[in-house]
């Protein structure tokens, strides 16, 4: 949450900084604000709302500079408003910060700075950190102003990555990492900083990835990296990077998550690339080739994540005890870090993340490793935290996903832990006619992602006659569960209807007092084994006037009776239709939030990275 970045170069900072903003607007986008050093004086602009509130201010009064730092916010301390919106100043107004993260310990520090009679002007707690650096720099006159930043790091409990330039070093910018991301990008006689790579790519390829601890000072055109604490000079390796500038934009789409919608035609294939083996019915994960014994081997499995990760590992519990016969425990993040689950030397904890920056899925990833456990990673964003902490991992290479609301990186994690499951169960005994059986299925994906999205307009067509609806309920059955869930998590994240996931046999003891003529059903009923169950659960749904809508995998007259509306998906394994089925549901989320008038990109509240607890 929060995208920070900083510039110090030979080239006009304004543009590059705002361009930057943009790009990382996806992680917060409630307030954002620039400060640029002008003729050796901070001069800055902050504002409430987007990013192009801060461009329109900024037309009005343009700041000139090459040194530069700028903020895009998702609030935690303090509303979203022009005072509390970053970079802050210190009282000199010679300093100034941006923050990622959450400054735990605020109150004390403000103590400290209240009897020093600093008074902070924000409600923030990123601003308790800024006139920090300022009382011990300008209050030492041993110090220089990077021991001064180290000294004030010291100080502080909880996450950061910031950022800081000072009128008094006007070629210098500093930049310090715990928990919260940053990337340096070394360009030619410029460097830039950033939460993620995305502002960068258009300058240079090469760049440093900060780790926990660390601290890069760029000045008169060098940089070095070194440990906050013991200010040790960290050798580091600069990592090409490989993503394209089409990759974060939207193209000819209307939204990002409509383009990662129809990305899906090719990043599923992506994401089997060179791991399917046809002959044997098995998968090659080299990721993770060093690992596959201990992981037969193991006494569990937690699979630990967030929000729509969290889901693709329900999936992942249903195929890994499937086909491998290993018991497997998913558990939230947020959940997992503070509780006294039983990790040993036999457990593996295998963390699912998009961006692999999610704090609770990290600090659930800390505990594993603490305990003993084996920890892999199923990431997306190639370089970023959770693939760095791992102990081994596979990535989904899904591309970039930068609508709000996870889409492509959910099929692409789901695919994954088919793969997964299918090595294992290999490994365990399971027959290869059982595996080529899944391989096929995931062979001819593209063809039946393409199928379903030529039937873009059937799905629409079931947004319009339900837009009015103010609940929705979503039902499945065995792995089809958690595509439910999922499905409710579309919905309600991106258009603010309310809708929830169950088990559809779970209905009766509840949620079916819900049902009535006005509430839509949507129910994933694939003609796997519990089929006739599930035709039974639409039974109840019909017979209490509830709008039916089903998703299955081939026509049935049975289903067309009772339904309202019928979406097919084409024939595939039982496995993989929870891929393909959830590609409907992302339409048909897509499309009501859009009825509804919603900013599907940027829905309120929310942000993609959620690097605080
Ligand atoms: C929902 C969504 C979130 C994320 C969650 C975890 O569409 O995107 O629920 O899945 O915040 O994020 P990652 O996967 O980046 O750890």
């Amino acid at each position: 949450m929060c995208g920070i970045i900083g510039y110090v170069g030979k080239r006009d900072g304004l543009s590059i900084l705002l361009k930057g903003l943009e790009r990382l607007e996806y992680r917060g986008y409630d307030s954002s604000g620039i400060a640029i050093l002008q003729n050796k004086t901070i001069k800055y602009v902050k504002k409430a709302g987007k990013v192009e509130e801060l461009k329109s201010s900024l037309k009005q009064s343009p700041l000139m500079g090459k040194v530069g730092i700028a903020h895009t916010r998702w609030a935690t301390h303090g509303e979203p408003n022009d005072i509390n919106s970053h970079p802050h100043l210190d009282i000199t107004g010679k300093i100034a910060l941006v923050h990622n993260g959450i400054i735990e310990n605020y109150q004390d520090l403000k103590k400290i700075l209240y009897e020093e009679n600093i008074n902070c002007v924000s409600d923030t707690d990123s601003e308790v950190l800024v006139q920090l650096i300022s009382l011990i720099y300008n209050k030492s006159n041993k110090l220089s102003f990077q021991d001064s930043v180290r000294a004030a790091l010291k100080e502080v409990v909880g996450a950061y990555g910031i950022v800081v330039i000072c009128s008094d070093f006007p070629e210098m910018v500093i930049s310090a990492r715990m928990g919260s991301p940053l990337v340096l990008g070394l360009g030619d006689d410029e460097y830039f900083i950033a939460s993620d790579a995305s502002p960068i790519i258009e300058h240079t390829r090469d760049v440093i990835y900060l780790d926990d601890g660390e601290m890069a000072v760029v000045n008169d055109n060098k940089y070095y990296i070194s440990n906050i604490n013991s200010k040790k000079i960290i050798s580091k390796v600069v990592d090409s990077i490989d993503l394209s500038i089409q990759e974060i934009e939207k193209g000819e789409f209307s939204h990002f998550m409509l383009k990662e919608i129809f990305d899906q035609k090719h990043s599923i294939t992506d994401t089997m690339r060179g791991r399917l083996n046809f002959k044997d019915g098995t998968t090659f994960l080299g990721g993770i080739i060093d690992q596959i014994e201990s992981i037969k081997s193991a006494s569990r499995i937690y699979i630990t994540a967030c929000g729509t990760s969290w889901h693709a590992g329900l999936i992942g519990k249903h195929l890994i005890e499937y086909y491998a016969r290993i018991p497997v425990h998913v558990e939230y993040a947020s959940e997992f870090r503070y509780r006294n689950a039983i990790i040993d030397n036999d457990t593996v904890l295998l963390a699912i993340s998009q961006s692999g920056e999610t704090a609770d899925t990290l600090a659930a990833i800390k505990k594993g490793k603490n305990k003993g456990a084996l920890v892999l990673g199923i990431c997306n964003v190639v370089g970023s935290s959770i693939s760095r902490v791992t102990d081994a991992g596979i990535y989904t290479h899904a591309g970039p996903e930068i609508g709000v609301a996870s889409t492509k990186a959910f099929t692409a994690q789901v695919t994954v832990l088919i793969m997964l499951a299918l090595k294992l169960g290999r490994k365990m005994g399971i027959a290869k006619t059982k595996g080529k059986k899944i391989i096929q299925s995931l062979n001819k994906i593209s063809k039946d992602v393409a199928y379903i999205l030529n039937s873009y307009e059937d799905i629409k067509k079931v947004a319009e006659k339900t837009s009015k609806a103010e609940n929705f309920l979503y039902l499945g059955r065995g792995i089809n569960f958690p595509v439910a869930l999922e499905g409710a998590l579309k919905l309600k994240e991106i258009s603010y209807i309310h809708a929830e996931g169950y088990p559809a046999a779970e209905m009766k003891h509840g949620p079916i007092a819900l049902i009535d003529e006005k509430m839509p059903v949507v129910i994933l009923a694939p003609h796997d084994n519990t089929f006739l169950k599930i035709l039974s659960n639409i039974q109840e749904v019909k017979s209490r006037k509830g709008i039916i809508i089903t998703i299955t995998d081939r026509p049935n007259s049975e289903l067309t009776n009772l339904s309202d509306y019928v979406l097919i998906v084409p024939k595939t394994h039982q496995h993989v239709f929870p891929i393909t089925s959830s590609i409907i549901l992302q339409i048909l989320a897509f499309e009501l939030a859009l009825l509804k008038g919603c900013n599907v990109d940027k829905p309120r509240n929310l942000a993609k990275s959620v690097t605080v607890e």
